[in-house]
């Protein structure tokens, strides 16, 4: 195998082939658990926030609901081009717009801030993370609250096994591979995509873009201690899609906070 690009910026090349990749996700199951979590939470919310949204999924998905006026960001701004195509298509209102989480410049203050699908896990140090609440508190209202997800080290050793040489055919002339590995010393999961392009005459295949993926995974403990030093309050620690606790097992955990 040639290859013919080096590796590139974190949801660039992957953002054209990023919603095949995820197809196996659910996200209207995802929205609507946000929306349980809001009636729960804060039932009067109206303006919402999507941090890391990526193609726009969840947003497109929560604007259904008919309840909701959606701002949707993403430091991607290939991300932040596929959803508005998607956006487009069913003549959405939801403002997407390019931004870094950690730089949030917006006038509009927000009922409910989001960001799921353990996008927080790319900080990698309690610095970024104090930094990311400062900024959602800048934009949140009074009573608002703040929902993300953050994935366990438990999650990291279970996933692997379905992560790990992976591979997908995405179109008849190209398909995606990635490695996926855990270092349980550093807690640094490493996800490797390849995009590989067959030479529709001669077959031979050549890597045409990689990125290197790399998160920190946090304990529950770990998360909840850096939340401490912030000014919210943690509502709940949910497990995975479910509005009871989180435990040692959970794979998955849903901060909820205030
Ligand atoms: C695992 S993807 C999740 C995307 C989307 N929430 C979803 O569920 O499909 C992580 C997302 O976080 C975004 N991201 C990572 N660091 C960011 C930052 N500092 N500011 C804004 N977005 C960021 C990436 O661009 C990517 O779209």
């Amino acid at each position: 195998m040639t290859k013919s690009i080096v590796e590139k910026r974190s949801y660039s090349a992957l953002a054209e082939i990023y919603d095949e990749v995820m197809a196996d996700v659910d996200y209207e199951t995802w929205a609507d658990y946000i929306d349980e979590i809001i009636l729960e939470h804060n039932p009067e919310a109206e303006n919402l926030l999507e941090l890391a949204c990526g193609t726009g999924t969840v947003a497109l998905s929560l604007e259904e609901l008919d309840c909701y006026n959606i701002t949707a960001t993403d430091g991607s701004p290939e991300m932040i081009e596929q959803a508005v195509r998607k956006g487009e298509k069913v003549h959405s209102e939801i403002h997407f717009e390019t931004m870094n989480f950690l730089d949030i410049h917006l006038q509009e203050k927000f009922d409910v801030i989001y960001m799921i699908f353990d996008s927080i896990n790319y900080l990698h140090s309690e610095d970024e993370i104090l930094q990311l609440h400062n900024q959602v508190k800048q934009v949140l209202k009074p009573q608002g609250i703040f929902i993300f997800d953050f994935t366990t080290p438990r999650n990291s050793r279970k996933a692997i096994q379905f992560l790990h040489n992976h591979q997908k055919e995405i179109s008849d002339d190209i398909l995606y591979y990635r490695q996926s590995s855990f270092n349980g010393k550093n807690r640094i999961h490493t996800n490797h995509f390849r995009i590989v392009k067959t030479d529709s005459a001669d077959k031979s295949k050549s890597i045409i873009a990689e990125e290197i993926h790399k998160q920190k995974i946090y304990t529950q403990q770990e998360m909840e201690a850096i939340i401490k030093k912030t000014d919210f309050t943690i509502l709940q620690a949910y497990d995975g899609f479910e509005l009871r606790p989180a435990h040692e097992k959970s794979l998955r955990i849903t901060m909820v906070l205030q």
